[in-house]
C-alpha cells in the first residue's frame, strides 16, 4: 500500500487530498462527513470583508449607507451569507474542535486593517493555518498597485499571526510568477493555484446580467498544472494546485508537476463526498503501478526545474503546434 501523507505548509496531512473552501466547508455535520469520506484536510468557507462590514454597520445604524454598496459587494462573489463574524469565528472554533484532520481558514478582506485584526481573530479559534483569499478583478483603470497592495497584506498578516499562511490567487498577473516570488519573500507558507473566478453572462434574450452557477469541468487544470510545474523549487512555499481536478490521474499529474496536495471543490458538489475515496484509490493504483511507496518519490518529477527539456514549459510548444500542422489530429483537420 503505498504512503499518501504529505504536507502543505509544513501542516502534516495523511493524503494530499484538501476539500477546498465551499459553501459545503462551513456546517460541521458536513465537515465531520467530510474528515469520514477520506479528506486529507479542510478549507472552511472564508470569511468575506462584506460580513463585517456588515455587522459593523448594522451595529453603527447606517444600514442604508451600506445598501448600495453591499449589492454591488455580494455581487463578486455568489452565495455569500450574512453570518456575521462572530458567528463565523465561533463556528470556526466548533468545526476546528469536531475534526481531527487538519482545518484551514479563509480570509476575503480588502482593507489592510480588516486582514490583521481577523487574521489575528481566526488564528485564536485554533485553526491549523489560514488561506488569504486574493479575489480582486479590476474594474476600474485607475486601480493600480494593485501586486504592492496584496504583498503589502501578505507581510502585515505574516508579522500578525504564528500560524502557517497560504495565498489562494488568480493567474490573471502580467507575471504570475513574479507575483508569487514577492508573496513568496513576504513571508507566504504556500500557495493555491488558482482562484475561480465567477464569470457573469449577458442573457440576450431578456437583456439582463446573469450570474451563472458554473462548476469547473473535467480538463480544467491544464494551466494551475503549467504553473505547478513552472513554480515549483522556485519558491521556500508549498503548493497546492487548484481547479479542474476530479480524479486520482489529474491528482498524479500535478504532484510530478510539483504540487504538495491538490484542492478539490467542483468534484464534491458533482460527485459527492464518497468521490474522495474513488480519488485516493485512484492515485494509489497508479502509485502502484508505477511502483511509487511515498508522493515524495516522485513530487516534482515532470516540474520545470527537473526536466531536462527547456522547452516543455516554453513557448516553443505552442510554435511547434503552429509550425507542424501534421501534429494536429487529422479528425481536426479534415473540414
Ligand atoms: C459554491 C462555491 C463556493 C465557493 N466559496 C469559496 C470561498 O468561500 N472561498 C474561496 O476561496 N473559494 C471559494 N470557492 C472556490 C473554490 O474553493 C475553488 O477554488 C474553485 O471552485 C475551483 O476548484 P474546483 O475546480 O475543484 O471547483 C467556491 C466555489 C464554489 C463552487
Amino acid at each position: 500500500m503505498p504512503d499518501l501523507k504529505t504536507k502543505f505548509m509544513g501542516i502534516e496531512i495523511k493524503n494530499p487530498i484538501v476539500v477546498g473552501a465551499c459553501n459545503l466547508s462551513k456546517d460541521k455535520e458536513t465537515l465531520i462527513h467530510l474528515e469520514k469520506a477520506g479528506a486529507g484536510a479542510i478549507v472552511y468557507k472564508s470569511l468575506f470583508e462584506e460580513q463585517i462590514q456588515y455587522e459593523r454597520l448594522q451595529f453603527e445604524e447606517k444600514l442604508h449607507e451600506f445598501d448600495e454598496r453591499h449589492a454591488e459587494m455580494i455581487s463578486i462573489h455568489p452565495n455569500v451569507e450574512h453570518a456575521g463574524p462572530k458567528e463565523h469565528l465561533a463556528e470556526l472554533k466548533k468545526a476546528k474542535k469536531a475534526l481531527s484532520i487538519p482545518l484551514i481558514a479563509s480570509l476575503n478582506a480588502v482593507y489592510k486593517e480588516t486582514w490583521v485584526e481577523y487574521a489575528k481573530l481566526i488564528e485564536e479559534t485554533g485553526v491549523d493555518g489560514l488561506e488569504l483569499n486574493f479575489y480582486t478583478l479590476p474594474r476600474e483603470a485607475e486601480q493600480v498597485n494593485i501586486v504592492d497592495n496584496q504583498v503589502e497584506m501578505v507581510r502585515a498578516v505574516r508579522e500578525a499571526v504564528s500560524i502557517p499562511i497560504a495565498v489562494k490567487l488568480g493567474p490573471f498577473y502580467s507575471n504570475p510568477l513574479n507575483v508569487m516570488s514577492k508573496i513568496d519573500e513576504a513571508g507566504a507558507n504556500g500557495f493555491v493555484l488558482f482562484n475561480r473566478f465567477f464569470h457573469l453572462d449577458i442573457d440576450v434574450d431578456n437583456e439582463k446580467i446573469t450570474s451563472p452557477f458554473n462548476l469547473s469541468k473535467e480538463g480544467d487544470h491544464k494551466l494551475p498544472l503549467k504553473f505547478t510545474g513552472l513554480l515549483y523549487n522556485k519558491v521556500k512555499g508549498s503548493i497546492c494546485s487548484n481547479t479542474g481536478i476530479f480524479t486520482g490521474k489529474d491528482m498524479a499529474k500535478m504532484i510530478l508537476a510539483g504540487a504538495e496536495c491538490v484542492q478539490i471543490v467542483s468534484a464534491v458538489y458533482k460527485y459527492k463526498a464518497q468521490h474522495i475515496e474513488k480519488m485516493l484509490k485512484e492515485l494509489e493504483f497508479w502509485m502502484n503501478y508505477r511502483s511509487y511507496k511515498s508522493v515524495d518519490d516522485f513530487r516534482g518529477k515532470l516540474s520545470d526545474d527537473a526536466i531536462k527539456d527547456p522547452f516543455a514549459y516554453a513557448r516553443a510548444q505552442y510554435v511547434d503546434i503552429l509550425m507542424n500542422p501534421e501534429n494536429i489530429i487529422k479528425e481536426y483537420t479534415d473540414i
